[in-house]
């Protein structure tokens, strides 16, 4: 079992947390396949900050919801942890030069570069073509019709970055695309399937009938069309668009050289997996919410008629309360990400308290810190208002990560959430095929709602 030294030098601190009992193996299986009965358990055996042992090959990790601890985490120099290493477990899907991976300056340089288009004028450019592009989705659904909400989310999230980071019109390749990235996200389904990403051992290629050779092909296939499509745009050069491919066409590092193929491709999959999936499924968990809660929905609908969507400034749209409240308070309680990047220790370092040593994984738990009933009285209780009552610190409330790793996509994903939610529930009504409670349920390393929500349109 692994302890936490207790900085001699600190007096006054509470007894130093145990780490968990159980063998390496099985705290394992049981964080991949139970992870909130996994999480929910240490954390009333050993409060707010343990030490759990190594996991998936990767070193043991201090998973604290102690906001103070936190904010320490977020604002010590970043040099001090390494981030890329730990987060290994993406680099098949993203490749060596995701921003994700990097660390140091190369970190520093590619965010800086990669920020301006998710933020200010250039996203607000994108209100209206989110809002038509979720027009158009949902427009396809007949009176009575019943579907998953997380799979048209996924369709309207997947187009919306295609047109704003690709520059891509819908056609042919922009239908190769989506199907053989729908095809390849899928290889991560299960819970059991998802153990494909942490587990090495299971990292075999046995064929195209089995899992991993599965995954291997349909990114091969995404890979030649990403490729074909950089090499495309590569001779248009005089002809580039608003978009983020675009702006990384032109960009020039200090020896004057633009980015290579393989960088351009290991970006661009960055922003598709980490920026459609996990919109997606914010926008199907909000969707349960306010068709779980009648309350919920007759406030929200309140609201919504007191704009004109046809004709409203989608900012307008971001800045309404209670809309805003109700993205806020989804993410709160299911967060889609349990977990931060993981950031490693490169030295010994003092936190609140402890004595941590090198080569540990700081790991602040987004769940269990949202669910402290300190800071959210009935945290399993959906009540957006708490969000109208009081404002959370970044340490308290962190869905998006936090520090100089946060959410790159932060601001683009909120605003994306509450177009598509505006302009969905002005135009439809609809109502849960099954109201029953829905629980997250592991898909790769993000938390989805168990079946999707099933959703029927109806009569308003
Ligand atoms: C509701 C939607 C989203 C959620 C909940 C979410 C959540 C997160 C979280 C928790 C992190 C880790 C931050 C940290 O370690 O401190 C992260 C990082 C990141 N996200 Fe998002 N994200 C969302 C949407 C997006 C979108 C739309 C994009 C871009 C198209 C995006 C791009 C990124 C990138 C590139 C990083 C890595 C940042 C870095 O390493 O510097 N995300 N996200």
């Amino acid at each position: 079992m692994i302890k936490l030294q207790e900085n001699s030098t600190q007096q006054n601190q509470s007894p130093i947390p145990d780490g968990p009992r159980e063998p390496e193996w099985l705290q394992t299986i049981w964080g991949i396949l139970r992870p909130i009965d996994y999480l929910e358990t240490m954390h009333r055996r050993y409060g707010d900050i343990f030490l759990t042992p190594k996991f998936a090959g990767l070193p043991p990790q201090l998973v604290t919801s102690n906001p103070q601890a936190i904010q320490q985490i977020f604002t010590t120099d970043p040099q001090q942890f390494i981030c890329g290493s730990g987060n290994r477990l993406i680099q098949p899907l993203v490749g060596d030069n995701s921003l994700i991976l990097l660390d140091g300056d190369r970190h520093l340089k590619q965010r800086k570069l990669l920020m301006p288009p998710f933020h200010g004028e250039r996203m607000q450019a994108y209100g209206k073509l989110i809002s038509e592009i979720a027009h158009q989705v949902i427009g396809r659904l007949k009176m009575g019709e019943t579907f998953i909400a997380r799979s048209l989310m996924q369709e309207i999230s997947l187009n919306v970055i295609l047109r704003s980071v690709f520059g891509l019109q819908e056609g042919e390749l922009y239908q190769q695309i989506q199907e053989v990235l729908t095809a390849m996200l899928n290889s991560f389904d299960s819970p059991i399937s998802a153990a494909l990403l942490f587990l090495k051992p299971l990292q075999v290629d046995l064929g195209s009938w089995s899992p991993w050779g599965n995954f291997l092909r349909q990114r091969e296939k995404l890979d030649q069309l990403l490729y074909q499509e950089i090499h495309r745009r590569q001779t248009q050069l005089d002809h580039l668009g608003e978009d983020i491919l675009s702006l990384l066409l032109t960009v020039r590092d200090e020896q004057g050289q633009p980015m290579t193929d393989v960088e351009l491709r290991d970006e661009l999959m960055t922003m598709l997996f980490a920026g459609h999936e996990t919109t997606a499924t914010a926008l199907a968990w909000a969707l349960y919410w306010i068709h779980y809660i009648p309350e919920v929905k007759d406030k929200l609908l309140t609201e919504l008629n007191s704009i004109d969507i046809t004709n409203v400034d989608p900012m307008e749209i971001a800045r309404l309360p209670y809309l805003s409240a109700i993205c806020s308070e989804t993410l709160r309680i299911y967060p889609i990400a349990f977990f931060p990047l993981a950031r490693i220790t490169q030295a010994p370092m003092e936190l609140i308290g402890y004595h941590i040593p090198a080569g540990t994984i700081l790991a602040p738990c987004i769940y269990l810190t949202h669910h402290r009933p300190d800071i959210y009285p009935e945290p399993n209780r959906f009540r957006p208002e708490r969000f109208l009552e009081r404002q959370f610190s970044p340490y308290e409330y962190l869905p998006f990560g936090g520090g100089n790793r946060r959410c790159l996509g932060m601001a683009f994903a909120l605003f994306e959430m509450k177009v598509v939610l505006a302009t969905v529930l002005s135009e439809y009504s609809f109502t849960l095929t099954q109201k029953r409670p829905l629980k997250p349920v592991r898909r790769g390393i993000t938390f989805v709602p168990s079946g999707g929500v099933h959703l029927s349109v109806v009569d308003s």
